[in-house]
C-alpha cells in the first residue's frame, strides 16, 4: 500500500533510507512518513485544466504535524479544521487562515470568537442554534460570518458504523429536509454572509454510488435555494475517499473529482468546488516502526509482543482495522502465524491477528498505511510516552516530532 517502500539487500527502504537504520538511529516505536508518497498522493487531487477553481481542505484531523501541514501549505492546500487547536496549528504551520474550514457539531463559544479574530475561510455549520451562535459572536465583534450549511443527505456510505455520519440517524448535519428553511433563517441574519453547502458522508469510501447520490440530493437543493434567491459560490463535497490497505478497490481522486465537475456542469453550475480529504492524502504515505520485545508461544496462539501498543495506534482496536505487517528484515526461515499485540493492560491492545511471518525476537515490523488517524489518536495511556515522528527525503532524515519526554507526561500536572 505504500508506494516508497522497497526491499533492498533483505531491508525494507522507505526511499532511500533503510528503516532497520531509523530505528537505530531514533528507536522505536516510530511513525516514518514518506515526503515522495505524500507528494504522490497530493498530485492525485490535482485536476489541472478545470473550468473552475477546485480546493482541496486538507482534513487535518488525518494527520496534524506542523511538517504535513506545512508540506500541504506550500503546496497550495485548504485545511478542514475541527477545534480551535486545530485552526491554531494551521497558521502555525505557515498557512494563511482564510485558507481554513472550521466544521464540527459543537463549536464552543471561545472556538467561534477564535476562528472570526482569525478570519477562516468559512464556517460548517451543523444545526440552526449553531447558526445563531455564529450570528451573536460576529454581530458582537462587528463582523460577518462566512458560512455554508453541512446537509446530511440520509445516504448509507457503505463503510464501518463508526466512521459513517450521512444517515438521519447520525449526529452530523442538518436535515435534508429541513435545509431550505435553514438557509431562509441564515438569510436573515445580519452577521452571516451565506458562502456555501457541504455534506461528509463518512470515511473509507471505496465505492462512488454513495457519494454521487448523495451529490444528486445536493444539487436538487441547491437549485430549490437558487430558486429563492439564495446564491452559493462554493459546493463541498466533503472528504471520505478510501484507501488501500490491503485489497480495497478504491476510486481514484481523478475519477471522483472529474464525476463531481460533470455532475455540476450538467445542472449548469459554476460554483468553485471544494474537497475535504484526510485520509487519503496521507494513510500510504506513513508506517509504525515497533521492536519486537518478545516471542510468547502458547497453547492456543503465537503472540509477539511489540513495543507499540493501543495507545500509538487504536485503529485495530477501536474499529477492528486490518493493517499490513511486515518486517523491515527478510528472512528465508518458515513463515508462521502469529498475533501481533502490545504491552497495554487491555485484551483489545492488538494489531494482527493470524498473520503469517518469519521473526525473531528483536526484530523491527512496520505497520503499514499508518499516516492517517494513527499518531494523531495516539495517547498518554498507561504512561507512555508517545512515539516520535520522522519524515523521509529520499536518502534524507528529518526528525518532525520528538518522542514524549517524562516531564511532557505530567508537566501540566501538580502535586497538592
Ligand atoms: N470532513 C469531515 C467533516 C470529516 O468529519 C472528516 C473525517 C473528513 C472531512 C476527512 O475524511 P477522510 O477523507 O479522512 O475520510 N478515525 C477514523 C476516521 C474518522 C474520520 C472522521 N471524519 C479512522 O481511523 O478510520
Amino acid at each position: 500500500p505504500i508506494p516508497t517502500l522497497s526491499e533492498k539487500n533483505n531491508e525494507l527502504h522507505l526511499e532511500n533510507v533503510s528503516l532497520n537504520h531509523l530505528v537505530k538511529e531514533y528507536g522505536t516505536p516510530l511513525y516514518v512518513y514518506s515526503k515522495a508518497a505524500l507528494q504522490q498522493a497530493w498530485d492525485a487531487w490535482q485536476h489541472p485544466n478545470a473550468d473552475r477553481n477546485i480546493h482541496i481542505c486538507y482534513a487535518v484531523k488525518a494527520n496534524s504535524n506542523l511538517a504535513i501541514l506545512q508540506f500541504f501549505a506550500q503546496r497550495g492546500a485548504y485545511f478542514d479544521t475541527v477545534s480551535k487547536g486545530e485552526i491554531a496549528r494551521v497558521i502555525k504551520a505557515g498557512a494563511s487562515a482564510d485558507r481554513i474550514v472550521f466544521s464540527g457539531v459543537g463549536k464552543t463559544v471561545e472556538e467561534i470568537t477564535y476562528a472570526l479574530e482569525q478570519g477562516i475561510h468559512c464556517f460548517n455549520v451543523e444545526s440552526l442554534p449553531e447558526l445563531d451562535r455564529i450570528h451573536d459572536i460576529a454581530t458582537h465583534l462587528g463582523k460577518r460570518a462566512p458560512i455554508s450549511l453541512r446537509i446530511n443527505p440520509d445516504v448509507d456510505a457503505q463503510t464501518h458504523p463508526y466512521i459513517s455520519t450521512g444517515l438521519k440517524e447520525n449526529k452530523f448535519g442538518i436535515d435534508h429536509n429541513l435545509a431550505e428553511s435553514a438557509y431562509m433563517h441564515a438569510a436573515s441574519l445580519s452577521g452571516l454572509k451565506i458562502a456555501g453547502i457541504d455534506y461528509h458522508i463518512g470515511s473509507q469510501l471505496t465505492n462512488l454510488s454513495p457519494y454521487l447520490d448523495a451529490q444528486n440530493r445536493l444539487f436538487n437543493l441547491v437549485k430549490k435555494l437558487a430558486a429563492r434567491g439564495i446564491e452559493l459560490e462554493h459546493i463541498d463535497l466533503g472528504g471520505g475517499l478510501g484507501v488501500r490497505y490491503k485489497d480495497e478497490t478504491p476510486p481514484a481522486a481523478s475519477e471522483l473529482i472529474a464525476q463531481s465537475l460533470q455532475g455540476l456542469r450538467d445542472v449548469g453550475f459554476k460554483h468553485t468546488l471544494m474537497f475535504e480529504p484526510g485520509r487519503s492524502l496521507v494513510a500510504n504515505a506513513g508506517l509504525l516502526l515497533t521492536n519486537v520485545e518478545y516471542l510468547k508461544p502458547t497453547e492456543a496462539k503465537n503472540f509477539a509482543i511489540v513495543d507499540a501498543g493501543m495507545n500509538d495506534l487504536i485503529r485495530p482496536a477501536l474499529y477492528q482495522s486490518w493493517m499490513q505487517v511486515v518486517n523491515t528484515t527478510v528472512r528465508n526461515e518458515p513463515a508462521i502465524n502469529y498475533d501481533i499485540v502490545g504491552p497495554v493492560c487491555e485484551s483489545s491492545d492488538w494489531f494482527a491477528h493470524d498473520r503469517e511471518l518469519a521473526i525473531a525476537a528483536g526484530d523491527t515490523l512496520a505497520i503499514l498505511s499508518a499516516g492517517a488517524y494513527s499518531m494523531t489518536m495516539a495517547s498518554n495511556y498507561n504512561t507512555r510516552q508517545r512515539p516520535a515522528e520522522v519524515l523521509v527525503d529520499n536518502q534524507e532524515t528529518h526528525l518532525i516530532r520528538q518522542r514524549d519526554t517524562l516531564n511532557s507526561l505530567w508537566g501540566n500536572e501538580q502535586l497538592l
